[in-house]
């Protein structure tokens, strides 16, 4: 089991009780790995096996369009906690996701780097998908998009809990991809393919860990009673049940083609 490093609390709350739902959110966030959101059929075909230029072309429109909320995700968790502690924690994974400030850094772009680069050896062209109003999509990732955004908005322990399943899953599911995309080295001069892993490797190299941990404090300080605990749970597993769906329909669709 990971560990989690001590956490501020609410001076309204004891500490007594602040410890019982951090050792029920530590468990919960440590449930992710043997969940479909990372034990799931897509992660070991990508692992083990190249996609043909038409699955890449189904990888990437659905994975971008996924990826693309995130920064709302946590904007709209942002508005629903009204703690100050878990905002600042909330604010410092936005300016991540934002590149710190700097348009060349805001994930989503570097993101669609690596999806050209990715399409434009492997496919012929580079990723042009980016308009969720023209690209077509499954019903899971659909479905995710528009569900994950209403979880944070619902209430603070549920938007709290979502966002604990977002940043528990990710750094594993950076792990997965990078080791599946090292299949496709042979296609780029050595350089250029380590650039293009930028996305893999920001989130690899330091992003994801610092997203866990701000993820564990947020949960626990959006827990003021049992009922928030409930809640909070719910958000969590409705969130990675989201994920477990949107990667078993991708891995269907990938093997039909
Ligand atoms: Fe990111
Ligand atoms: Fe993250």
């Amino acid at each position: 089991m990971n560990t989690v490093t001590e956490i501020p609390v609410p001076a309204s709350d004891s500490k007594q009780a602040q410890e019982i739902y951090l050792q029920h959110v530590s468990i919960l966030a440590n449930q992710v790995y043997k969940s479909r959101a990372l034990d799931n059929e897509f992660y070991k075909l990508w692992m083990k096996e190249k996609l043909n230029p038409t699955q890449l072309e189904i990888f990437a429109d659905n994975y971008y369009h996924w990826i693309a909320p995130t920064v709302d995700r946590l904007a709209m968790t942002f508005v629903a906690t009204k703690d100050l502690i878990s905002r600042i924690e909330i604010l410092h994974n936005i300016r991540d996701e934002l590149g710190g400030g700097h348009l060349d850094g805001v994930h989503i772009f570097v993101l669609r780097r690596w999806l050209d680069g990715l399409l434009t050896k492997n496919a012929g062209h580079p990723f042009k998908n980016v308009d969720p109003s023209t690209t077509v999509l499954l019903p899971a990732t659909s479905a995710l998009t528009t569900k994950s955004l209403e979880l944070c908005v619902r209430s603070a322990p549920c938007a709290n809990g979502a966002i604990l399943a977002q940043e528990w899953h990710a750094y594993t599911q950076f792990v997965m991809l990078y080791e599946g995309f090292r299949q496709y080295m042979q296609a780029y001069e050595l350089d250029e393919f380590h650039d293009l892993c930028e996305y893999l490797y920001i989130h690899i190299g330091w992003a994801e860990k610092e997203h866990k941990e701000q993820s564990i404090i947020t949960a626990v300080r959006s827990c003021a009673n049992d009922q928030d605990l409930a809640e909070l749970e719910y958000g969590y597993n409705t969130f990675i049940d989201l994920l477990g769906d949107f990667w078993d329909q991708l891995h269907k669709e990938i093997v039909a083609h």
